[in-house]
């Protein structure tokens, strides 16, 4: 207990880090005595960690909503207020609906789709290469169809057709300050253009594309970057994250009048 309390970083990091190094859950590390070479990785660990390096890194794992995926670096990490964002679009998703998630990092958010929606038929896509392994292997066995590619051509075969279009894209301004735990990121994973919109502009254009006469776009952006002026969508809306920060923004696909 004293070596957890005493690492110099947050305690429930140390516990974590200690139950990574015991290969054990954390309720066991307080009942157990690390082995000599346990404690030695542990102690590397939080040196490791101590430097800034992300914790989720450490441990090779990161919990989203009721799913755990494998991160490590090259991937972004998911983050809480993403989880706000998936938990809208579960409550707009119907058993069969189809659903593309662009910009799909370690695919936490599909998987989170496919654990706890109502069964849907979900393609995904990702660019990085390193990205797209970490989504291959963490929606294994989920019948999720993950594509290595831009974003900007993918998915043609589904035009109108789609009925949930759900993104986390790059949003930060590039040359934006950013803490340094998250500058171990892929700077792919977080920056778009002057003003952090370059990426959303591309998910809006896909969305239009890909979505049928109705169907819903949902993606997350940085607080004060939200919103969308495009004749394609109506009922555009931003919502708040957990923070009560306006953090995402939903639309709905125009039904044509005349088509
Ligand atoms: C902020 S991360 C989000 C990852 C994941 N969706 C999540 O929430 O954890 C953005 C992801 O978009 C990917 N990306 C950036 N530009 C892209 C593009 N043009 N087409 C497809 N993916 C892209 C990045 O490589 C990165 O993995």
């Amino acid at each position: 207990m004293d070596e957890l309390r005493g690492a110099g970083i947050p305690f429930h990091e140390a516990v974590t880090l200690l139950a990574w190094a015991m290969d054990c859950d954390a309720g066991e590390v307080l009942l157990r005595e690390p082995a000599p070479e346990q404690l030695a990785r542990y102690r590397s660990a939080v040196g490791v960690r101590k430097t800034g390096f992300p914790l989720q890194y450490l441990t090779g794992e990161a919990f989203f909503r009721t799913v755990r995926v494998e991160v490590g670096p090259g991937v972004f990490i998911p983050r809480p207020e993403t989880e706000v964002l998936v938990g809208w679009a579960l409550r707009h998703l119907a058993p069969g609906d189809t659903v593309v998630e662009l910009c799909a990092g370690s695919g936490a958010i599909s998987l989170a789709l496919a654990a706890e929606g109502p069964g849907c038929r979900q393609y995904a896509v990702e660019v990085d290469e390193v990205a797209y392994e970490y989504a291959v292997r963490n929606l294994a066995g989920t019948g999720v169809d993950v594509r290595l590619g831009d974003m900007a051509g993918a998915f043609l075969e589904l035009d109108g057709s789609v009925d949930l279009v759900i993104a986390n894209p790059p949003y930060i301004p590039a040359g934006a300050e950013v803490p340094p735990e998250v500058r171990h990121e892929p700077e792919r994973a977080l920056f778009a253009g002057p003003d952090g919109r370059d990426a959303i502009a591309v998910v809006a254009t896909v969305a239009a594309r890909l979505l049928k006469p109705g169907g819903i776009l949902v993606f997350e952006h940085a607080e004060g970057n939200g919103g969308l002026e495009a004749p394609e969508f109506c009922d555009v809306q931003t919502l708040a994250d957990l923070a009560g920060r306006p953090r995402f923004t939903t639309a709905r696909s125009v039904v044509a009048i005349n088509p």
